[in-house]
């Protein structure tokens, strides 16, 4: 069971709901913060000197950070400040933005993503993408599954059944749509198809799963259920999830980056982050005084 004292996620999502804003109120936060620190841990990838500019404009610079293995890595900071950018740049999907240029050094398992002869679509295939948006195909249940793995070249209708099922299993939607499999993923509730999107990235079978605000349009009980998700999948995955509600960083991270202004201005346990930020911007944020 969770570390939070046996509250219940419907329960923690209700004093979420009755905050303003998900605006984090100091105690709260401190009291989620207790999950463990990310001692010892090994980098699954390595950002240094990174900075992606849209034309003229920067979109971040000068970012460090290390993505722990079978970790969660949290992204705060203000609308506007550069998480999604960084995220993108983990897995190539700036590549994709007109005009984009990306300087630095990103690695996966040692090697670099930016390399000459890399091909973008096979880090894509080890590190996959949720958006905040979901964003079902008009197709079935089933094929929205499936896609990844067809583009993949994956042929045998034995073989995707088995990963489909596998790939909704692990996304905690199995029982709700296994008898339903041939209808349309638009037709899934709005936590659903997030969860439908979860299990198109899973099926492929990523290494990391980058999550942009993946919950931010649900509701809370649909919340708490891709948190729930976000927990469990740290067993196999590494993830790094962008959040503008820190009592959810405090509660599936273990690890906390604060951007600010295209600026990665600190990383660290998510306990030290909310509780002992060594910056005078984050302690700002966190304790609400802007964004
Ligand atoms: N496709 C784009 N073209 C031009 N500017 C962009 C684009 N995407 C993001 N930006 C700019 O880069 C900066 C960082 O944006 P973004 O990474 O989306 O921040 P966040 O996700 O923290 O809200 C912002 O100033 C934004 O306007
Ligand atoms: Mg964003």
């Amino acid at each position: 069971m969770p570390e939070d004292g046996g509250r219940s996620s419907q329960e923690r999502h209700t004093s979420d709901t009755a905050d303003a804003l998900g605006k984090a109120r100091v105690e709260d936060v401190v009291a989620a913060a207790t999950l463990p620190s990310a001692q010892g841990a090994k980098h699954k990838m390595r950002a240094r000197g990174l900075a992606v500019r849209y034309g003229e404009k920067v979109g971040i610079q000068d970012v460090d950070i290390d993505v722990h293995e079978k970790q969660v890595l949290a992204l705060i900071g203000p609308s506007g400040c550069g998480k999604s950018t960084f995220l993108r740049a983990l897995n190539r999907m700036n590549d994709t933005v007109p005009n984009v240029s990306v300087e630095g050094h990103v690695e996966l398992d040692g090697e670099p993503i930016y390399g000459p002869g890399v091909d973008p679509v096979l880090v894509r295939r080890r590190v996959g993408m949720v958006f905040q948006r979901s964003n079902p195909f008009p197709k079935s249940i089933f094929e929205n599954v499936a896609y990844g793995l067809r583009i993949a070249g994956e042929r045998e209708r034995p073989v995707l059944a088995e990963r489909v099922e596998r790939a909704l299993r692990h996304a905690a939607l199995w029982d709700e749509v296994k008898d339903r499999l041939e209808e349309s993923g638009l037709a899934l509730s709005g936590g659903q198809q997030q969860r439908l999107c979860i299990a198109r990235a899973l099926a492929v079978q990523p290494e990391v799963l980058l999550m942009d605000e993946p919950a931010s349009a649900l509701d809370p009980i649909a919340t708490a259920k891709v948190e729930d998700l976000v927990s469990q999948l740290r067993t196999d995955l590494t993830i790094v999830i962008v959040t503008h509600n820190m009592q959810q960083a405090a509660r599936v991270s273990q690890r906390t980056g604060f951007f600010y202004m295209g600026r990665m201005v600190e990383v660290g346990d998510t306990t030290t982050i909310f509780t002992r930020p060594k910056q005078r911007e984050t302690e700002d944020y966190i304790t609400g005084r802007f964004g």
